[in-house]
Formats: structure tokens, C-alpha cells, sequence
């Protein structure tokens, strides 16, 4: 089949403001990715087209975009999931939103990470290390609490697909949450009480208003609206 690809382009160096670019593929499969037709784009016919990618298995996170209007990884977007039953299908691909473009597809995701950096991603204990050297235990039962969340991969697709924080990207954003619920539902942490400043901050979980962008982008099924949900429920309750 053929598939006609629409890029949204910028390169800062030469662009004054964004264009798009047309592609157009034949010998398209319907079991290829959205990242291997950005690949024959790049490698068959403009070398100068600039995305982010590494792992081309949904591991890595890298290379979330915006396809066809929702956010999702190239690299595990088949074009036969985004419909078009004929010979022709057309796929628009556009950066991440919410974030400063770079070039091309390519956005700066350091916004995005001191988001993650300020709710400590990490596990805070007094509690000393065991004697015998081995990891601090746990519960099965303790440990499946926080499962869905320890399946983060950062790739920003919640963050970025979230009205709240195009509003104002000071908003911490639903992988940053995730990340907190990841090491407040942990038996193990102590640290609800250093986190609480940043989650229960102007800029922090209030920000959201459960519109569930965030749950349905994640490439990785985490239920974030919920996991945002339980936070704020551990704010209100002032435990955990
Ligand atoms: Fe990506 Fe999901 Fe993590 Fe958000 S919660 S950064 S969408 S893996
Ligand atoms: Fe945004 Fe998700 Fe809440 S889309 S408003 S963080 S439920
Ligand atoms: Fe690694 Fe897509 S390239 S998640």
C-alpha cells in the first residue's frame, strides 16, 4: 500500500516558523511502524529530517510524538492500528506539544525532567542498610501496591497529551506523579513528607482535573488518572 506521510518541520537555523512536509511511500506494509516509515523518510528521501529514537521496542521512551492528534511512540504505532482500509493511508506525525520544539520532531525535554527531579525519584529511608548486605525486603503484597507505576518508561506522552499543563507548564504533570505514587505506595520510603510539598503544591496533583488524556496516551497501560487519584487521596488523608 501507499502511505502519505505529513512532518511537521523546523529547523531554527533556517525556518522562521513551522512547515509541513510531504512524503509520500510505496511498498508500505501494514505491519510497519510509524518510526519505520520516519526511518524510509529520513534514509530514502531527506536525510535532514531530525526525530529522536533508540530502542524501536517501546524500552526506551524516546520517541513519543503526536500521531494522527494523540500522543503516542512511533515505534510501536503500526499503520494498520491507524485505520484506512484502502491502498492509500495518510499518517500525520508532529512534535510532542507543550514543550519547546528543537527541530523537527525533536523537543526539549528538560522541562519534563526537572518535573521528575523535583518529586525525588528515589527511595528516602533512615531505616539502616541490612547487615547481610541484601536488599531491603518487602511483602509480595506490599510490592504489587505500587507494580503499575514502577512501569514508567518517561517517554512524556501523558505530560504532553495533558490540557492542564499546556495551560501552564509549571504544572509537575502526570509522569511526575507517577513517579511519586511509584515510592509513596512503597512500604519501604519515608519520604511522603518531603514529596508532599511538591505534590500538594499550587503547581502540583490540584493542577490536574482528571481529564484522562494522560491514561489513554500511555504506551505503557498505567493507569495514571487512578494512580493520580490515589495521591491525592493520601494528601487528603495526610498519610499514606
Ligand atoms: Fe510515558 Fe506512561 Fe510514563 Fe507517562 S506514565 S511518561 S505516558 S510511560
Ligand atoms: Fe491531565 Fe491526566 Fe489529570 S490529562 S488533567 S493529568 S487526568
Ligand atoms: Fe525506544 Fe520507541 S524507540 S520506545
Amino acid at each position: 500500500m501507499q502511505a502519505k506521510l505529513r512532518i511537521r518541520r523546523f529547523n531554527p537555523e533556517t525556518d522562521k516558523k513551522p512547515w509541513w512536509g510531504e512524503y509520500t511511500l510505496n511498498d508500505v506494509l501494514r505491519t510497519d511502524t510509524v518510526l519505520d516509515l520516519l526511518h524510509r523518510v529520513k534514509w530514502e528521501q531527506d536525510g535532514t529530517l531530525t526525530l529522536r529514537r533508540s530502542c524501536a521496542h517501546g524500552v526506551c521512551g524516546s520517541d513519543a510524538m503526536r500521531i494522527n492528534g494523540a500522543n503516542a511512540l512511533a515505534c510501536k504505532t503500526l499503520v494498520k492500528e491507524l485505520g484506512g482500509k484502502g491502498e492509500t493511508i495518510k499518517i500525520q506525525v508532529e512534535p510532542i506539544l507543550g514543550l519547546p520544539v528543537e527541530k523537527d520532531l525533536i523537543v526539549d525535554m528538560e522541562p519534563f525532567f526537572d518535573h521528575y527531579r523535583s518529586v525525588m525519584p528515589f527511595l528516602i529511608s533512615d531505616q539502616p542498610v541490612p547487615a547481610d548486605g541484601r536488599e531491603r525486603l518487602q511483602s509480595p503484597a506490599d510490592r504489587e501496591r505500587f507494580d503499575d507505576t514502577t512501569k514508567c518508561i518517561l517517554c512524556a506522552a501523558c505530560t504532553t497529551s495533558c490540557p492542564s499543563f499546556w495551560a501552564d507548564g509549571r504544572y509537575v504533570g502526570p509522569a511526575a506523579i507517577v513517579q511519586a505514587h511509584r515510592f509513596i505506595f512503597d512500604s519501604r520510603d519515608e519520604g511522603f513528607n518531603d514529596r508532599l510539598e511538591v505534590m500538594a503544591d499550587t503547581f502540583g496533583v490540584w493542577r490536574c482535573r482528571t481529564i484522562f488524556n494522560c491514561t489513554n496516551a500511555c504506551p505503557r497501560e498505567i493507569k495514571v488518572t487512578e494512580a493520580i487519584a490515589e495521591v491525592k487521596m493520601a494528601i487528603t488523608a495526610g498519610k499514606v
